[in-house]
């Protein structure tokens, strides 16, 4: 029998990274890409975990939280818990938490590959070398291979301006996403901010499920979604606790 055509959608939510990956079931999803606010972002500022970013014109929001590099352990164990067998993880990082982030995946149960560099083109801030990269940790759980291995380490792509705070480009998503997924694929992103990588998902035909702490990020990565693919976006309550409207939760 014919299998039936997965649309891209979205379903969105307000919550807690680790406590909205508690609430998906485990082996659900095809691919996770995330960024979070590294305790690194606001080393000179930080305060507690709820830190004001400096406000800006540019900026969408002024704030949001910092995650703190002590919650790695049970943050990375629910990724890997809910990843399905031969699945790929990638976690956008700067070169201090690289150290930090790294041995606690693997002690998850990831593969290491190699850290990929987000060439941004121009500089920006620092005064010891100004900083013009980023990287992307590439995890691997069990074995996938990449689908296209003519595809190079380091991905070329201008930095937003007077966007999100941190917002990455969809088209550097997009790269990991056709390298990882298929269309129809879940593709997820538990500190989602302004949604980049679920633009990216379903404009490749994947479905994309996002969560932040952040109402605003919620909002904004709504309106960026909705020109694109049908979806939902709900209020703090784990995505498992909602009537599952697109019937993602039934995929295989
Ligand atoms: C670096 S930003 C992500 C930017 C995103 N990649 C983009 O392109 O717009 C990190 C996000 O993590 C969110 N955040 C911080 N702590 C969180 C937590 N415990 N659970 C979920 N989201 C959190 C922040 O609100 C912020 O939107």
């Amino acid at each position: 029998m014919a299998q039936p055509v997965k649309v891209p959608s979205f379903n969105l939510s307000t919550c807690d990274a680790v406590e909205w990956l508690r609430s998906q079931p485990a082996d659900s999803i095809d691919l996770l890409i995330t960024d979070p606010a590294y305790e690194s972002l606001e080393k000179h500022r930080a305060v507690g975990t709820t830190t004001r970013l400096k406000h800006s014109k540019a900026s969408s929001n002024n704030w949001f939280s910092v995650f703190p590099n002590a919650r790695f352990p049970e943050l990375f164990a629910e990724v890997f818990r809910v990843l399905k067998r031969d699945t790929h993880f990638y976690l956008f990082c700067d070169a201090e938490t690289m150290f930090v982030a790294k041995p606690e995946a693997e002690r998850a149960g990831f593969r290491f590959w190699k850290p990929l560099v987000w060439d941004k083109r121009t500089i920006g801030m620092g005064y010891h070398y100004r900083s013009r990269y980023e990287f992307i940790l590439f995890f691997e759980k069990g074995k996938r291979r990449l689908n296209d291995l003519g595809v190079p380490d380091i991905i070329s792509s201008p930095r937003i301006h007077r966007g999100y705070p941190a917002e990455k480009p969809a088209a550097v998503s997009e790269i990991l996403i056709n390298q990882s997924s298929e269309p129809g694929d879940v593709v997820a992103d538990p500190f989602m901010g302004s949604g980049s990588v679920g633009v990216a998902a379903v404009k490749l035909g994947r479905c994309f499920l996002g969560t932040d702490l952040n109402p605003d990020a919620v909002q904004l990565s709504a309106e960026r979604l909705q020109f694109l693919a049908p979806g939902q976006a709900q209020g703090d309550v784990p995505a498992a606790a909602q009537p599952d409207l697109l019937g993602l939760a039934s995929q295989p």
